[in-house]
């Protein structure tokens, strides 16, 4: 079964996140410049929050790998993203119907890898 890791990420991360996980052998990965809140709804530590919720850049990366890995690649991110600050980043896992490379009409991990 293959599965999506998309996750939002503190931006300065990305170059060491992509050069680990090619490491570990993904097949792929997206990332993009989004903006986003968790649960300070924008606030940094030390901010006096006020009504306004406020955006923070952040990073989206997007991963399809099968699931055998996932646990793996979890814990990687979580090693190389961590901090006991707000804010370091949070890690969705989603199950993924199918993948085609249009190229050659592979589907499934043969699409993947
Ligand atoms: N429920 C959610 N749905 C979609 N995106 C989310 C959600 N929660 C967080 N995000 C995204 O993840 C980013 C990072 O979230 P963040 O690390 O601040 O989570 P948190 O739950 O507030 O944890 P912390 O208390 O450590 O800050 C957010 O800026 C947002 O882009
Ligand atoms: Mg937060």
């Amino acid at each position: 079964m293959l599965k999506k890791i998309e996750c939002f990420l503190q931006p300065s991360k990305l170059d060491e996140i992509k050069n680990e996980l090619v490491e570990m052998g993904v097949g792929g990965m997206s990332a993009s410049e989004v903006k986003g809140f968790g649960t300070q709804r924008g606030y940094l530590e030390g901010e006096v929050p006020n009504k306004e919720v406020k955006f923070l850049p952040k990073i989206k990366v997007e991963i399809v790998v099968d699931e055998e890995i996932v646990d793996d690649i979890i814990k990687k991110i979580r090693e190389l993203c961590f901090s006991r600050t707000i804010g370091a980043g949070k890690i969705f896992v989603l199950p993924v119907e199918d993948a085609v490379r249009i190229r050659t009409a592979e589907v499934g991990k043969r699409a993947i890898y």
